[in-house]
């Protein structure tokens, strides 16, 4: 796990450069929608979805520079998806990553449109000839994003999220929430390192069958942190769910059931590497991470 750490943490700042050199910047009247955005993005952040970018490009020996700029276009998503999962009107939070949230800091106005703007600034990044030199690999990069970002993904997800609040709903249903809200964007990171390394039918469905079982995992572990945590060691608000009426894997079958389920799915996401060699152990390590994690 030592080497995990160092791993996370070295694409951490390697993706921060990246992502530094990206934000436009301004002096203008305008200028509090660049700070917001900047405030939001470079604030800490595990950086999960860049490194399955980065870890799962390694695999296929894709150039770096690549992978860091798919891994800060994903980030960018991400960052709005929290600026806007955050505002009053959905979850109405007011701590992200131990600072106040971005409508806290700035104001709701400011909050959405910074959220917007790394939107629509991930897509301009993924259709640049510095993405790929390839038109067709920048294209499919776009058309899957676009998949697990918008309607067939992380923005159903979330309104499902928001409409199951307080009603009685099948395992079924959860599931679905929780693989499009969260599932999706964790997906298309893995994904993507097949798609710049146009790997072999084999083992893109390989790296998509972990992708499932981590995308879920990743959910149920942040549910599990919401009801067992604190806000201090979160750095968000801690115990929060189940006030909102929130259904997700811990609200129907309890925190032992919910931990079993997440503990299952990590092992399960293993054995999709298999067809893998040591390269996939940043991988493998990560799934580990997943059900371990206290952040
Ligand atoms: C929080 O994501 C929201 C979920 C989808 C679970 P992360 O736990 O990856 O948040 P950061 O980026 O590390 O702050
Ligand atoms: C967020 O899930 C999923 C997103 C798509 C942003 P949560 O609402 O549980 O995430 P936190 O707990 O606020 O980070
Ligand atoms: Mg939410
Ligand atoms: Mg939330
Ligand atoms: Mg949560």
């Amino acid at each position: 796990m030592d080497d995990l750490k160092s791993s996370l943490s070295f694409a951490q700042k390697e993706v921060d450069k990246t992502i530094k050199s990206l934000l436009p910047n301004g002096k203008g009247i305008e200028k509090k929608l660049y700070e917001a955005i900047n405030y939001s993005i470079l604030s800490m952040g595990k950086r999960l979805r860049p490194f399955l970018v980065i870890q799962s490009s390694k695999l296929f020996d894709v150039d770096e520079k690549y992978a860091f700029r798919v891994a800060s276009s994903i980030e960018m998503i991400h960052a709005y998806s929290l600026i806007h999962d955050d505002l009053p009107s959905m979850d109405n939070d007011s701590l992200r990553r131990g600072l106040p949230t971005t409508h806290k800091k700035f104001n709701e106005a400011t909050a959405i449109l910074a959220g917007d703007a790394l939107l629509t600034l991930s897509f301009q990044v993924l259709s640049d000839n510095l993405t790929h030199s390839d038109p067709r690999i920048r294209c499919e990069l776009i058309n899957e994003l676009a998949k697990a970002a918008g309607t067939s993904g992380m923005v159903t997800g979330q309104m499902m999220d928001i409409e199951a609040e307080n009603k009685k709903l099948g395992i079924g249903v959860i599931t679905r929430i929780q693989r499009l809200k969260t599932g999706a964007l964790i997906a298309f990171a893995c994904n993507s390192g097949s798609i710049l390394g146009r790997a072999e039918k084999k083992f893109k469905f390989a790296l998509q069958g972990f992708a499932h079982d981590i995308g879920l995992a990743y959910q149920i572990r942040d549910d599990l942190l919401d009801a067992t945590s604190t806000t201090k060691k979160l750095g968000k608000k801690a115990n929060k769910d189940k006030k909102a009426g929130k259904k997700n894997f811990v609200s129907i079958l309890g925190k032992d059931r919910a931990k079993k389920q997440l503990e299952f799915l990590a092992n399960q996401a293993i054995k999709h590497l298999g067809v893998f060699d040591q390269k996939a152990d940043m991988l493998r390590d990560i799934a580990r991470f997943i059900v371990e994690r206290n952040k």
